[in-house]
């Protein structure tokens, strides 16, 4: 099945998985077709699809940068779960950027690092954004709560986002407490931003989005005041 549910937002619910991120790789292709260069990207569960089918296309980033969303602070680069080690993996060993730009997570001074970060967006204007969101609402890092104003800062992470990370690390204990992530404000100043919410955990965020009104205290809802987003899901709401 696949309905366009009409609201300001750009619903596309496609049930099969596969198709679902057949699509979702066209509209990164057709973004790169079009000329985008600086493309905001994610980690996380739901990217890996998206990501197998990048590695195994003819698309070509060489002339592009990337500007991922977050990174742990205090884990090592080489650490599997850090977030530059997943990009590398998932990505960049097959399909390099002519940059790849990521929050240092090892800096001595991460929020020195946060304002580097942010400088550096500032001057890089993002064509395309990927987003997952978490459970909570969550986009990049930023927890129910986080200002619509923010830049990249530093982030305590929630007791139910480290929850729900610790299924990639050998125990909770071992999921970082902090995070640098892109704020709000920074990812809404990307020209076009792709949402992809799978699975039924996702439900409460994705209705929030489509139902509730903008509020901090679900992010992902801020996406309803960006002109142009597309959402792709498999969940009917
Ligand atoms: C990852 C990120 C997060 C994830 C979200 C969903 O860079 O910024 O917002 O997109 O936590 O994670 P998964 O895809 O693992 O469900």
């Amino acid at each position: 099945m696949n309905n366009n549910i009409k609201t300001a937002l750009e619903v596309e619910t496609i049930e099969n998985l596969e198709a679902l991120y057949d699509r979702a790789f066209m509209i990164v292709k057709e973004a790169v077709e079009a000329g985008s260069k600086n493309f905001g990207l994610a980690t996380g569960g739901t990217m890996l699809p998206l990501y197998d089918r990048i590695r195994n296309s003819k698309l070509d980033f060489t002339k592009c940068q990337s500007v991922n969303l977050d990174e742990y602070v205090g884990l090592s680069k080489t650490h599997p779960e850090s977030y530059i080690a997943f990009m590398k993996q998932q990505l960049f060993h097959e399909k390099p950027f002519k940059k790849s730009n990521l929050p240092d997570g090892e800096a001595i001074d991460p929020s020195a690092e946060a304002a580097r970060y942010e400088e550096l967006l500032k001057q890089l204007t993002l064509d395309f954004q990927l987003l997952g969101v978490g459970e909570n609402g969550h986009i990049g890092f930023n927890e129910p709560g986080t200002s619509f104003d923010s830049g990249t800062h530093i982030v305590k992470l929630s007791d139910s986002t480290r929850l729900a990370n610790a299924r990639f690390f050998p125990s909770l204990d071992e999921v970082p407490t902090e995070a640098i992530t892109m704020g709000i404000a920074s990812i809404m100043r990307a020209k076009q931003i792709l949402l992809i919410a799978v699975g039924e955990k996702k439900r409460m965020a994705l209705e929030a989005l489509l139902k509730d009104e903008v509020t901090e205290s679900i992010p992902v809802t801020i996406l309803k005041n960006h002109p142009n987003v597309i959402v792709l899901t498999d969940l009917a709401i």
